[in-house]
């Protein structure tokens, strides 16, 4: 039997955001910048192009920025239209069609499980993606639309995997993996490790913000013991789905930015402006000349 369609992404943001205080003190994390767009429209627009028609976004304070930036602006727009700035009033009408959104909220974050827990009731009984927000993919073929493609050959639940070298991987899920022989992008998972010493991590296979789920793992986090703080981790969840289920990690084809933390961020987006057909030209030649010591 063809596995179902995937129509639903989960967008987990509802965390604090503590690593770019003071700006989310008022502001979400997931609504900071990238050139001019906002972390989360760069997600929301790869779901959509991955073929999801329902964005579910798990929100906690401040989701008045997220809902005022999806919903429609008419007062925005008719000062536009009334300027003859259409360019501008076509970007601005376009965020508000692109998908179907619903919120949903955490009260407290009490982790990533917990979050995406939230999201139960809208996604029910199918499977569905989950994105991270301040994970950016710069792919030429949206990363979610890759991870979508290798559902459908394997029905399974998938997590989009980079190759990370180092002490970095710490900071990581990492995979205990074996190679599929399918497809040589596929990675058959036997557990993962979350956050290892960089000596016990079982592969260099780190676990990025996306991930393709199937309805199972809700019973799986509902069953999770909370972990300090009572948090709720979606990798115990994943593991303890490795029980019941296959799960295959992903070697996506792009170049992922975390831009949830301030260096990542500033990598982000002095690579983005530079592919700017409008500003890139421009601002490369000011980098040549800017005087680095
Ligand atoms: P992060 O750990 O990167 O986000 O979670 P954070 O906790 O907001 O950031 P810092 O570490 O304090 O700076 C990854 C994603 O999961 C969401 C976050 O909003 C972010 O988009 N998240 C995390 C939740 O929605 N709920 C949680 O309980 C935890």
């Amino acid at each position: 039997m063809a596995p179902k369609k995937i129509r639903k992404a989960v967008f987990p943001a509802a965390g604090l955001g503590t690593r770019f205080l003071p700006a989310t003190k008022a502001i979400p994390k997931e609504m900071l910048c990238l050139v001019d767009k906002p972390l989360i429209q760069y997600g929301v627009e790869e779901a959509v192009a991955a073929g999801c028609t329902e964005i579910i976004i798990v929100t906690g304070r401040d989701k008045a920025a997220m809902e005022d930036h999806f919903d429609s602006s008419p007062e925005l727009e008719y000062a536009l239209a009334a300027k003859g700035k259409q360019k501008l009033l076509d970007s601005v009408h376009a965020v508000s069609k692109l998908a179907k959104i619903i919120y949903t909220r955490q009260a407290e974050p009490l982790g990533l499980g917990h979050a995406v827990l939230m999201a139960k009731e809208i996604v029910g009984d199918e499977p569905f993606c989950v994105l991270l927000p301040d994970d950016i993919v710069d792919a030429a073929v949206p990363c979610m639309k890759q991870m979508v493609e290798a559902f459908e050959q394997t029905g399974s639940s998938i997590l989009a995997s980079e190759v990370i070298e180092g002490p970095a991987i710490s900071a990581y899920g990492v995979l205990d993996c074996a190679p599929d022989p399918r497809d040589p992008r596929l990675l058959d998972v036997k557990g993962m490790v979350e956050k290892p010493k960089l000596e016990d991590a079982p592969s260099n296979n780190a676990i990025i913000g996306r991930y393709i789920l199937t309805p199972k793992i809700f019973e799986m986090i509902e069953q999770l013991t909370p972990g300090a703080g009572g948090e709720l981790q979606l990798t115990d969840a994943i593991k303890a789905l490795l029980q019941h289920e296959k799960v295959y990690g992903f070697h996506y084809e792009g170049k992922r930015h975390d831009a949830g933390d301030k260096l990542g961020f500033l990598k982000a987006t002095v690579s983005l402006a530079l592919k700017r057909q409008d500003l890139g030209p421009e601002f490369r030649e000011w980098l040549k000349s800017f005087p680095i010591q």
